[in-house]
């Protein structure tokens, strides 16, 4: 029988958290997994700034045919304003375009099946550690999936050095997946002088950036998180970016996305972008139309895009200062616990540097729920949960 030879594939780790957590009857629980922001009150409330687009879309849109495969063409102006200003060389040489697509997901997919359109071979190299779609999307292409050292997770370490080691030894046309700020998973990110020196090589060694840019605005602001993927894009002929208005926008349902593609001339530009369509054709015809349609409404009218930056910037402060009580508090309950790195860290995630069976403990016994590996969402502590996360954290620390 066809579907009777399949043996079962695993959870995929971020989400096997969520359904723990959902499964728990504790009433303590805490979900520190999925990359989801929780408020003061741990709640992922719709912003002011969407709802009042939406209510704009209910009273004026007029209808809901089909889009096309590239998606809504205002969306994508302004998203790639967004992520590499309007100023950008590749604008003024027509050799940009943004794609809608479904979520940040989609704009990963997207943009390496055009990879896998222009060499079917293609290594793609990867952080480790790293957001696990990474590898298995590229796996599903056929795509060879090639690893860089980022971070060890054991001391807490940023391996800028080792990262440069291992990419110099990547070939000419290899694709290599890089995190535009707030490294998921270890919040652990390059300075710009180190992104300027990264381009630096991979000019050098002829390699391609595929930026994922999901936490724009949760590193250090809206512009501020764009010098990655404005410099590897300014410097480099060619470039991907695929972004994501899951987060900043709190539209993680809604599945608003991009994928940009940078060409190395308006020539190569035309037939390449025909393929980035075709690939979307051929997957799921045409993106989803509300999220981005919203996001659109947002960023091309002035007032809306004020109240917007100034939600992001609540968001990104508070989980800042979460990071910041996280620290304090470990250094009052466990002074040699030694997390004083995860102050400086930014976006959502950072590792816990804890032993596997303290991560269990932690999970089994106190039902605080995070990933195996140690990688914590900071933005689900609260007022409200970080001293039960804290004591429990600090009693691994009390022989
Ligand atoms: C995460 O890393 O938790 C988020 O990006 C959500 C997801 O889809 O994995």
């Amino acid at each position: 029988m066809l579907f009777s030879g399949l043996a079962e594939v695993g959870d995929d780790p971020i989400l096997l958290v969520s359904t723990m957590f959902k499964a728990s009857q504790d009433p303590n629980k805490v979900d520190l997994g999925v990359g989801v922001y929780k408020d003061a009150k741990g709640n992922t409330a719709i912003l002011n700034s969407v709802k009042k687009a939406e209510q704009f879309l209910v009273d004026n849109q007029a209808t809901k045919t089909y889009l096309s495969p590239a998606g809504n063409p205002e969306f994508n102006k302004l998203v790639q304003d967004m992520l590499i200003g309007a100023d950008h060389r590749s604008v003024s040489e027509n050799r940009v375009s943004t794609f809608q697509t479904p979520g940040g997901t989609g704009g990963v997919r997207i943009g390496l099946e055009f990879v896998k359109a222009c060499n079917p071979n293609a290594n793609v190299w990867i952080s480790n550690p790293t957001w696990p779609n990474h590898t298995a999307i590229t796996k599903s292409l056929g795509l060879n999936p090639k690893q860089y050292r980022y971070y060890d997770i054991k001391q807490g370490q940023f391996q800028y050095e080792e990262m440069l080691e291992d990419l110099s030894g990547a070939d000419v046309g290899d694709v290599v997946i890089l995190h535009g700020c707030c490294h998921n998973a270890s919040g652990a990110d390059l300075s710009n002088a180190q992104w300027d020196e990264l381009a630096a090589l991979m000019l050098e060694k002829g390699l391609v950036p595929f930026v994922d840019f999901a936490y724009q605005g949760f590193g250090d602001g809206i512009e501020e998180d764009t010098y990655a993927a404005r410099v590897l894009s300014t410097k480099l002929p060619e470039a991907l970016i695929a972004s994501s208005c899951s987060k900043n926008f709190a539209m993680y349902r809604d599945r608003a996305g991009a994928i940009t593609l940078v060409s190395s001339s308006a020539d190569e530009h035309s037939k390449n972008a025909s393929h980035m369509l075709s690939a979307v054709r051929a997957t799921y015809s045409m993106p989803p139309d509300h999220g981005a349609a919203v996001v659109a409404h947002i960023l091309g009218n002035p007032d809306l895009k004020a109240e917007w930056v100034s939600e992001v910037d609540e968001m990104r402060e508070r989980v800042k200062k979460m990071r910041g009580t996280f620290v304090e508090k470990m250094n009052e309950k466990a002074p040699n616990s030694g997390f004083g790195y995860i102050a400086e860290q930014k976006g959502m995630f950072s590792y816990l540097t804890l032993e596997a069976e303290q991560i269990q403990t932690l999970i089994n016994d106190h039902s605080i729920f995070f990933m195996g590996n140690g990688r914590v969402n900071m933005a689900g502590l609260t007022d409200d949960n970080i001293d039960y996360v804290t004591d429990a954290i600090a009693s691994l620390f009390k022989s």
